[in-house]
C-alpha cells in the first residue's frame, strides 16, 4: 500500500504533541485484524463472546423490534458472526447496507454475506461513516432504517466524537428508524484490565502491531522491541488507556520527522471507553435517541441496545 499524504499528515500530527498519539485505525493491517480476531477468542476478553450470548438469548424480541421489511445498515462491514445471526432471524429484510471505509474489506465480506443469504439485497457503500453519507436506493422500499453498531466500537471514541457519531446514526436512520447497538459497561476494574493485559500476550502485540503497521507501510522506523504494552482503567474517566511505553531515551523517524521518546514517556494508541446505563442512555438523548430496550447477560458485562428515533 503506498502511503497516502493525509494519514502521514495525520500520524505526524499526532506524534507533534506533547501527549504522542497514534490512532487506534491504524491498528488494523492484515496483521492487525487477524491479531483482533485472536483477541476476541482470548478467555480474558469477555466483550465478543458476551454480546454474542446476549444476541443469541434474545434475537427473537430484537426481530420482533426491528420489524418486517427494515434496512439494516451495519457501521462497519459485517463479516462477524453477530450480523449472519441477524441476516438469519431478521424478517423479511429490505436491504443489507455495510458501510466501511475499506473498499477492498468492504466488498470481500458482501461478497461472501450474498453467497451466504442469496435472497437479500446486499448494498454495500463505501464511507467513512463519522460523517454524514448517501443511502443507496434499495430495489424493495424499507419500511424503516436499523442501524446496526456491534461491538462496543463507540467506546473507542472520546465524547464529542461519540456524539458526532451518535448524531451520523441518528441522521442515517432517518424518520422513525432505529439504533441497535452494542456497548461494554462499567464493572469491576480487575474485569476490565485483564481484559486488554490477557496472559497469552496477544492484545500486548496487538498494541506493538501499529509500530510495525507504520514502519511497512508508512516508512517508519521503530525499534518496536523497544516498547512495551500498557492498559490501564481509569475508573474517573470510565476507560481503559492503552499505550506503548518507551524502554529508553530513542528517537524515531517518519516522513521525514525526527521524534525523541524519554524513557518511560508513552504513544496513547487507544481509548476503551466504558458506560454506565444511565451515562449512555444520557448521551443517547442528546442525540435524539430514545432507549427502548436493553439486553445484558447475567453478570452486566456487556449489553446491546435498541434507541428509536424521538
Ligand atoms: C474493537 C474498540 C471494541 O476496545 O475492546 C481490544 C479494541 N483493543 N483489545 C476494544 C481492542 C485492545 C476493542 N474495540
Amino acid at each position: 500500500m503506498a502511503a497516502d499524504v493525509t494519514e502521514l499528515e495525520e500520524i505526524v500530527d499526532g506524534l507533534s504533541g506533547s501527549q504522542k498519539q497514534i490512532s487506534p485505525k491504524y491498528f488494523y493491517d492484515e496483521r492487525g485484524s487477524q491479531l483482533f480476531d485472536d483477541i476476541t477468542q482470548l478467555p480474558e476478553y469477555y466483550l465478543t463472546n458476551t454480546e454474542l450470548g446476549i444476541m443469541r438469548d434474545n434475537i427473537a424480541e430484537i426481530s420482533e423490534l426491528v420489524g418486517k421489511q427494515a434496512s439494516l445498515i451495519e457501521f462497519g462491514s459485517g463479516s462477524s458472526l453477530k450480523t449472519r445471526i441477524l441476516l438469519e432471524h431478521l424478517s423479511e429484510l429490505a436491504a443489507y447496507v455495510p458501510v466501511d471505509i475499506s473498499e477492498q474489506h468492504l466488498h470481500a465480506s458482501a461478497d461472501e454475506i450474498r453467497e451466504r443469504f442469496p435472497h437479500i439485497d446486499v448494498q454495500p457503500v463505501v464511507a467513512d461513516f463519522t460523517q454524514e453519507f448517501a443511502l443507496p436506493m434499495p430495489m424493495v422500499m424499507p419500511i424503516r432504517n436499523v442501524v446496526y453498531f456491534s461491538g462496543s466500537t463507540i467506546g473507542n471514541f472520546e465524547h464529542d466524537m461519540a456524539m458526532k457519531l451518535l448524531r451520523v446514526m441518528h441522521h442515517e436512520a432517518g424518520k422513525g428508524g432505529a439504533l441497535l447497538i452494542g456497548v461494554d459497561l462499567q464493572k469491576d476494574p480487575t474485569i476490565i484490565e485483564n481484559a486488554y493485559n490477557d496472559s497469552a500476550g496477544v492484545t500486548a502485540e496487538f498494541n506493538l502491531n501499529i509500530l510495525q503497521h507504520l514502519n511497512r507501510d508508512y516508512g517508519a522506523n521503530f525499534d518496536v522491541s523497544e516498547f512495551e504494552h500498557s492498559a490501564n482503567y481509569d475508573p474517573n474517566e470510565g476507560r481503559v488507556v492503552i499505550e506503548l511505553v518507551s524502554q529508553s531515551d530513542q528517537r524515531f523517524e517518519i516522513a521525514g520527522a525526527a521524534f525523541d521518546i524519554a524513557d518511560g514517556e508513552a504513544i496513547l494508541t487507544e481509548y476503551s471507553h466504558k458506560y454506565t446505563l444511565d451515562g449512555f442512555a444520557e448521551m443517547a438523548n442528546n442525540a435524539g435517541f430514545v432507549v427502548e430496550k436493553v439486553w445484558t447477560d447475567a453478570e452486566k458485562l456487556f449489553s446491546v441496545q435498541f434507541l428509536t428515533r424521538q
